[in-house]
This record gives C-alpha cells, sequence and structure tokens, in this order.
C-alpha cells in the first residue's frame, strides 16, 4: 500500500499527524504539502494528488483542508477519482466496504486530529465488497466514460 497525501493551509496540521501515524502503520507515502505559511489554492494540491492516484503511481489518496469539501470536490472532478469527504468511523469503514473509494478527504477545521487518525486507520484498513457495490460503481465509470 503506497499513498499520496496533501493539504492546503487549512490541513497542515492533522496533515502532519497523519503523516506520523502512517510511519506507525508502515504505510510508504508521498507528501505533496503544502508547506505554507500563508493562503495556497486547494485544487493546486488535490487534483496532482488525484493524478497520481489515477496514473497508478500509488494506491489511494488523502486530502485536508479546513472543510476537507474544496479538496473532495477536486479530487472528484479527476476521472476515475471516488473520493469521500468523511468525519466519522462508521463512514470512513462503509465508503470502503461500497464505494471501493480511492480518495479520502477531512476538514481539519472540523474534527480533531485524534478522530481524523482512526478515521484513516479504519479507511486504509476495510476492503471493498464487491457485488452489488460493483455494479454501481461501474454505472458512475459508465457516466465517466460517455
Ligand atoms: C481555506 O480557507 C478553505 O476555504 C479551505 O481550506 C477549504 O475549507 C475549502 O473547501
Amino acid at each position: 500500500m503506497k499513498v499520496v497525501i496533501a493539504s492546503d493551509h487549512g490541513g497542515v496540521h492533522i496533515r502532519k499527524e497523519i503523516m506520523s501515524l502512517l510511519e506507525e502503520m508502515k504505510v510508504e507515502y508521498v507528501d505533496l504539502g503544502c508547506e505554507c505559511e500563508g493562503s495556497v489554492d486547494y485544487p493546486d494540491y488535490a487534483v496532482p494528488a488525484a493524478e497520481m492516484v489515477v496514473k497508478g503511481e500509488v494506491d489511494r489518496g488523502i486530502l485536508i483542508c479546513g472543510t476537507g469539501i474544496g479538496m473532495s470536490i477536486s479530487a472528484n472532478k479527476v476521472k476515475g477519482i471516488r473520493c469521500a469527504l468523511v468525519h466519522d468511523v462508521f463512514s470512513a469503514k462503509e465508503t470502503r466496504k461500497h464505494n471501493n473509494t480511492n480518495m479520502l478527504a477531512m476538514g481539519e477545521r472540523v474534527i480533531g486530529g485524534g478522530l481524523a487518525k482512526e478515521i484513516v486507520k479504519t479507511w486504509l484498513t476495510t476492503d471493498f465488497e464487491g457485488g452489488r457495490h460493483a455494479n454501481r460503481i461501474n454505472k458512475i465509470a459508465e457516466y465517466e466514460n460517455k
């Protein structure tokens, strides 16, 4: 498992906590920043991270901004990305089991580092169930490929 992680200025603290968690979990990661003091634009981080996922350079991606919303909207514009905005452990589990999400977005102004790390642990260790859920994902891909 190799992941890409990125944040804007609104998500730097939790990004750093998650990088420590990934090290503890021995999950390899690529950090795309930001190393910012000032304000940056979240699509400049979400889109390159999402492109790494669809190109197969990494298996999955984790994005953090103030709310997680800008990051998730941006990532979901990249063909092949299924990015879930998640702020609870139940949804982290379900979105892997049912949606086979390949990216996770969270908001540092919404949740604390402790919960964010539990979400990441759950999201990284839960498998897709396939079956009827695969049919639904295939329908999204069909629309995307029209
Ligand atoms: C930045 O102020 C903030 O808008 C951004 O981090 C994010 O919350 C956008 O969705």
